[in-house]
């Protein structure tokens, strides 16, 4: 078999599908209006982390299926499109993943010593039993065969793909006024216990959704000062690594 034949892919039919001329889908990309960027650029610099301040009302479908679409109009390596949106809404599902947070999250915090333990201790990390919906968002190793175009040298791109169409949904959600908060801190096995996902499919986020009327101005890590923001002056270097301090 040639090394870019691809079993499980569509490379036939696209190519049978591919129009005469290519140049017919070239569109007018010209800047946005002002107006428009501004709209862009707020919701990436509101898009906050949300754990509490979540509306117990239920989502509309039509809502749901934006954030969905944005989140699938994520670039992914080769266009391998990994992902797959699990949505939670029923309570007892989202109570045994809330367990499973709790057991992890005691083990996190025991990672910490004295006054930072007692610090996490005061955290609230997660807003599973709080919002109305969760989504799982996974990414299928194995989608698109065993070789995908511009994955053959790493194989993480697939996982990288997935998060990019977390953060499409993140943002398309902060327009929609719909808070979200990625809950990191269970082990993934006892998620995929839970919601039956296979051994070669990754759990790449858990997203706690849910209508917000307030969000922190910034990170409620910074207000709760865990961490501060770092200056951006100092991540940006020119032409090569330049040595910067521990941060
Ligand atoms: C990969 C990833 C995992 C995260 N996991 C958690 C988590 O388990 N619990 C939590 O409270 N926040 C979690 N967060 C949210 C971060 O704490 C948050 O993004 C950061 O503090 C900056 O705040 P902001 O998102 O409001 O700007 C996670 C974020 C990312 C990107």
């Amino acid at each position: 078999m040639p090394i870019f034949e691809n079993p499980a892919g569509t490379s036939a039919a696209s190519l049978a599908n591919a129009p005469a001329n290519t140049a017919d889908h070239l569109v007018a990309a010209g800047a946005f209006t002002e107006e428009e960027r501004n709209a862009v650029y707020r919701a990436i610099e509101t898009r906050r982390d949300v754990r509490d301040q979540f509306r117990p009302d239920p989502l509309p479908d039509d809502l749901v299926r934006r954030l969905l679409e944005a989140a699938h109009s994520a670039p992914s390596v080769g266009f391998m499109q990994p992902w797959n949106f699990v949505l939670i809404r029923q309570g007892e599902t989202r109570e045994r993943v809330w367990q499973a947070f709790h057991q992890a999250n005691e083990e996190a915090c025991r990672m910490f010593e004295g006054d930072r333990r007692a610090q996490y201790q005061r955290l609230k990390l997660e807003g599973i039993r709080k919002a109305p919906l969760s989504i799982c968002i996974t990414c299928d190793t194995k989608r698109g065969g065993p070789v995908v175009l511009g994955r053959t040298h790493n194989p993480d791109t697939d996982v990288y793909s997935t998060v990019c169409a977390v953060q499409n949904l993140w943002l398309a959600a902060r327009a929609e006024g719909v808070g979200v908060g990625w809950v990191s801190i269970f082990h993934e096995d006892a998620i995929k216990a839970i919601l039956g996902i296979p051994e070669h499919v990754k759990i790449v986020a858990w997203l706690c959704v849910g209508y917000v009327d307030e969000l922190y101005d910034m990170p409620e890590l910074a207000v709760k000062g865990w961490r501060d923001r770092l200056p951006l002056d100092k991540l940006v270097f020119e032409e090569g690594w330049q040595d910067c301090e521990d941060m």
